[in-house]
């Protein structure tokens, strides 16, 4: 038995390499630098959905049948009581999600991708008292949920960022959520179900919910010059610093690479804080000169949350719903390796080895 089920292969799949020595993603065979330089969340989706359905979706079709889906989905937004409303984002999010019915079909993977990104602007908007906006069948899904979430049209360098973000995280290997989606695909309980209990398993903050915390620390560091200090304690109380460290990536996680190219037009046109930029370098830097200072023999790197907090921040996103806005673009990844379960796998079930008491003889 390997604790975490570290280093055991659990499936074969087609979707994602998540090359952890070399710092290297291939999704569907195509690298991630490639991948985020030159698609939307649209071709990504395409490219990951490719030939697990009955039906061929190119990126224009999934991206109007998306369309549709949102605007469709946007009744479902009434359902969002106080009780519901009070809950973090995610986990609202979550609740609204359980009412689509359940199925294994393209249909249902359509409505399960369209409807977080209309779930969560929403949820944002009816939490701070505003009337949620109705999707727009016409744009691509990135377009459409920066204007649902802002009430204005996206400017092409934060449509191109969120894009960017979504490809980026679109599908990661057998992580916790992606392993949760397969083992309820396993059962053949159906694409809802297991996007669920892959949410539930994203919003941990040792998976998916660590980017708040990054702006957290950002704001509790509030200077680059207090930045070695401010690490150095948290690490003396054995605080983990949030944005660093992974299980496979023994080198940078490509994937922050990725972000922080993706955030460069973004600051450059004026549209981010450069002193919080500035900032977040001077904590990374001395984050990784501690961190190779005290831990030695575990190789610890910037791993994809730490840009991820700074993009979706310059997008308008509040921290409370990062975890949701991952959730968005993992979504595609989860369908795909439920329906890769679905069509090649059989029921995930593994043995537990029993260490407790046995009966007393008689
Ligand atoms: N800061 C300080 N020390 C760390 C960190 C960190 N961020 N990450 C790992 N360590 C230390 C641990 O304390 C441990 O030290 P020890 O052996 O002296 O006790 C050692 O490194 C190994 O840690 P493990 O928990 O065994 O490593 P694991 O592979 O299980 O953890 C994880 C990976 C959970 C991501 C971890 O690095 C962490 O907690 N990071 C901070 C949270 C974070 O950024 N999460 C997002 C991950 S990315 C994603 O899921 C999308």
């Amino acid at each position: 038995m390997k604790s975490g089920l570290e280093d055991i292969v659990a499936a074969e799949t087609k979707l994602s390499d998540v090359d952890g020595t070399a710092g290297r993603l291939i999704i569907r065979g195509v690298s991630l630098d490639d991948l985020v330089a030159t698609s939307r969340f649209e071709d990504v989706a395409a490219l990951l959905l490719d030939g697990l359905f009955e039906e061929h979706s190119d990126a224009a079709s999934i991206r109007a049948q998306l369309g549709v889906a949102r605007v469709e989905l946007f009744t479902h937004v009434k359902a969002a009581d106080a009780v519901l409303l009070a809950l973090p984002p995610v986990e609202a999010m979550r609740a609204l999600l359980a009412r689509i019915e359940d199925g294994e079909n393209f249909a249902t993977a359509i409505r399960l991708m369209a409807a977080p990104a209309v779930f969560l602007p929403a949820l944002l908007r009816l939490q701070k008292g505003e009337k949620p906006i109705k999707p727009d069948a016409s744009l691509s899904q990135s377009a459409d949920i920066l204007r649902m979430l802002t009430g204005k049209a996206p400017t092409p360098q934060q449509t191109a960022g969120l894009d960017a973000y979504l490809v980026t995280i679109s599908d990661h290997g057998l992580n916790a959520s992606t392993f949760a989606s397969r083992v309820i695909a396993s059962t053949h309980a159906g694409l809802t179900s297991s996007v669920l209990a892959a949410i539930s398993a994203l919003k941990g903050p040792l998976h998916g919910g660590a980017p708040g915390p990054v702006l957290d620390m950002l704001d509790a560091v509030g200077e680059p010059a207090n930045a070695r200090a401010w690490l150095s304690q948290a690490l003396d109380h054995g605080e983990r610093l949030m944005g660093f460290g992974h299980r496979i990536y023994r080198v940078r996680d490509p994937r922050a690479d990725a972000l922080k190219m993706a955030l460069r037009p973004i600051f450059e046109s004026g549209q981010a804080d450069a002193g919080r930029i500035a900032l977040a370098e001077a904590i990374e830097a001395a984050a990784l000169a501690l961190l190779k200072e005290r831990k030695p023999d575990r190789p610890l790197e910037t791993n994809v949350e730490y840009y991820t907090a700074l993009l979706l921040d310059a997008l308008g996103f509040p921290r409370n719903a990062f975890t949701g806005v991952f959730a968005i673009g993992r979504t595609v990844g989860w369908i795909a390796h439920a329906r890769e379960q679905m069509l090649d796998g059989r029921l995930i079930r593994p043995q537990s080895r029993y260490v407790g008491p046995l009966p007393k003889a008689a």
